[in-house]
């Protein structure tokens, strides 16, 4: 949800801690600030807006200190302020915390630090970490145990960072179901939210555990139990990603660099090691009912998955969106869930996750962020390899995760018969065609779907419509019109027109229709009966179709001839169309296309 970074180092740090709190801007960007510590006391900087403009007004680069925090908000607990922002302060203001998390006991917190005299300047839940601490000290603990006293104190979930006067070269930190990194370089040391706070420095990390937390120094780091203070031994894991992975690279956007990286992300999820599939494939065949979840786009992927194991291994796993998972899917022990994520923070996905394990469920899943909470928490875990996805707009992780469920849903098909060795063989071969016919389409059709956005883009309702395979496609497309065009955009089947979206058809709302290829017959005609229906009706429709014998149709107002493509892969080449046509929506409309408004990249709260 937010961003938080810190550094003790042997030099001035204001200038690393922005550019660490730019790279963690996609977690949050309502406001931002930092607190660095010279030798008066934490000196605290923030304001509301993006990092860029917030660092220039509040002249971040003009704090002198070698040690300090920074945060970059996603508002959750009082309005988008600049009391509201962080860091926090005690009242003495000799110390400062940045937080993450909900802290759900927070309101009878402060209710108890008032009545002992403490002054609040914000709304936040998080404030009351920093005037908890000092009340502790104010009772005379060391100032480790005020800080882990306090932490025993929060209900919730955290991640915290702290910097005191009283410790000039150190930062405490703790957590307890938000993620905290800590970043190992020479002589300087990194606390972050993820791998992004630090990758420009170092390579080196240790993923924090829940219940932990560390005193970090510019020459090492200590990890202890939050309940006892004891010591935690914790393994160096070393990071493949590069920091080149996160830059714009000559792109005007992230979202459009990673739609470009797409070929290349397929390829590590094609190369995703065959034992992993066969794992994924084994449980879900295994088990007594099995089920695939994700949320968002990741629950959209989930359901391309169903689409697949239905087709490619006559199994029926159904896909239930993480957050209503609990609510509306029977899940008992040796049931088996297999969770998507791209950032493996999302709350949904691990309260459900969570809720699996307690009852008995075996469970895995394909997760992007390497160390992230969902990944060390199932059972199985298949990372995809996607590299950094930066933009809120997840577009290349999501492709990524579609390949390995079909991956998957290929070899439960072969292990139960349904598909003999070569038709394996053969399917695969497609999927592994994919990176070069994605190439392809990216270079040739981005003109085109830039004119289309250009000539529709004031047209403010938008229906986008498939059957089978592609109406998780028309879903996934309205989801991201919706979120970075801010456009009103609905995903629907095309069967469901004539039961009652009929009724909305007229010249002002743009239907959009994925029209499956003519191999595949009936959903071909289907899908083009729906296209006359809506025709018939005095509407527009843009099609996205594979039919060389569809060019000029006059059923279509616009229309894009897609490279042909087998049934298997066709309807990944139409996601790429929606990803395309709302990328170019967004940017016609000057919309800020890599932080969309009121987003945020990994939702971990409720
Ligand atoms: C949409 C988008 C979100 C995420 C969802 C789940 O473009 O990115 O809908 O897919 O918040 O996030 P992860 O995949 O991190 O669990």
């Amino acid at each position: 949800m937010c961003g938080i970074s810190g550094i003790v180092s042997g030099e001035n740090v204001a200038a690393k801690l922005l550019s660490s709190i730019q790279n963690l801007e996609y977690r949050g960007y309502d406001s931002c600030g930092m607190a660095v510590l010279n030798a008066r006391g934490p000196v605290v900087r923030k304001n509301v807006g993006h990092v860029a403009d917030v660092a220039e007004k509040e002249l971040f680069l003009s704090l002198e200190g070698v040690t300090g925090i920074a945060h970059t908000r996603w508002a959750t607990h009082g309005g988008v302020t600049p009391a509201n922002a962080h860091p926090h302060l005690s009242c003495d203001k000799t110390l400062a915390i940045v937080h993450n998390g909900i802290i759900s006991n927070y309101a009878r917190l402060k209710a108890a630090l008032i009545k002992r005299r403490h002054k609040f300047a914000s709304e936040t839940d998080s404030e009351v970490i920093a005037h908890l601490v000092e009340e502790n000290r104010k009772k005379g603990a060391p100032l480790e145990r005020a800080f882990t006293s306090a932490l025993k104190d929060l209900e919730g979930s955290f991640a915290v960072a702290m910097v005191s006067i009283e410790a000039p070269h150190r930062i405490y930190c703790g957590k307890h179901e938000s993620p905290l990194i800590l970043g190992l370089g020479k002589n300087e040391f990194y606390v972050g939210s993820d791998f992004n706070a630090f990758i420009e420095h170092t390579k080196d990390a240790v993923v924090m555990d829940d219940g932990e937390y560390a005193v970090v120094s510019d020459h090492g780091y200590e990890v202890k139990r939050i309940r006892d203070g004891k010591p935690v031994r914790k393994t160096i894991m070393r990071i493949d990603w590069d920091s080149e992975a996160s830059r714009k690279g000559g792109f005007p956007h992230y979202m459009l660099k990673e739609i470009y990286e797409q070929p290349e992300t397929v390829r590590k999820a094609l190369s995703v090691s065959e034992d992993s599939i066969v794992g994924l494939a084994k449980g879900l065949t295994g088990a007594k009912r099995a089920y695939l979840t994700g949320v968002g786009t990741t629950y959209y992927a989930a359901k391309v998955g169903q689409y697949y194991f239905a087709s490619e291994a006559d199994l029926g796993v159904p896909a239930a969106s993480s957050d209503e998972f609990l609510e509306n899917s029977p899940l008992a022990k040796d049931d088996f869930v297999l969770a998507v994520s791209q950032s493996g923070e999302t709350y949904d996905t691990l309260r459900l996750v969570r809720e699996a394990k307690k009852r008995g469920a075996k469970t895995a899943a394909v997760v992007n962020v390497v160390g992230s909470t969902l990944s060390r928490l199932v059972d199985q875990v298949v990372l995809q390899g996607s590299g950094p996805e930066i933009c809120v707009i997840s577009t290349k992780a999501a492709l990524a995760q579609m390949i390995i469920l079909m991956r998957v849903a290929i070899e439960a098909g072969r292990m139960n018969g349904r598909l003999t060795p070569a038709e394996k063989r053969r399917k695969t071969a497609q999927l592994e065609a994919l990176p070069a016919l994605i190439s392809g389409f990216l270079n040739e059709y981005s003109g085109l779907f830039h004119t289309i956005a250009q000539k529709h883009a004031s047209r403010h309702n938008w229906l986008f419509m498939g059957r089978g395979r592609f109406y998780p496609v028309a879903l996934e497309t309205a989801l991201k019109v919706k979120e970075v065009a801010y456009l009103h955009a609905e995903g629907m089947p095309a069967g469901f027109l004539k039961h009652g979206a009929l009724a909305l058809i007229d010249d002002t709302l743009m239907s959009a229709m994925f029209v499956p290829g003519e191999s595949e017959k009936e959903l071909h005609r289907m899908t083009m009966g729906s296209v006359a229906e809506i025709n018939a009706r005095g509407g527009r429709v843009i099609g996205f179709h594979f039919s060389k014998s569809l060019r000029g149709s006059k059923l279509f107002e616009d229309q894009v001839l897609l490279p042909s493509a087998p049934p298997l892969t066709s309807p990944l080449v139409a996601l790429l169309a929606g990803q395309l046509l709302s990328y170019f929506l967004a940017t016609v409309l000057g919309r800020d296309v890599d932080k969309p408004r009121s987003l945020a990249k990994s939702v971990t709260v409720a």
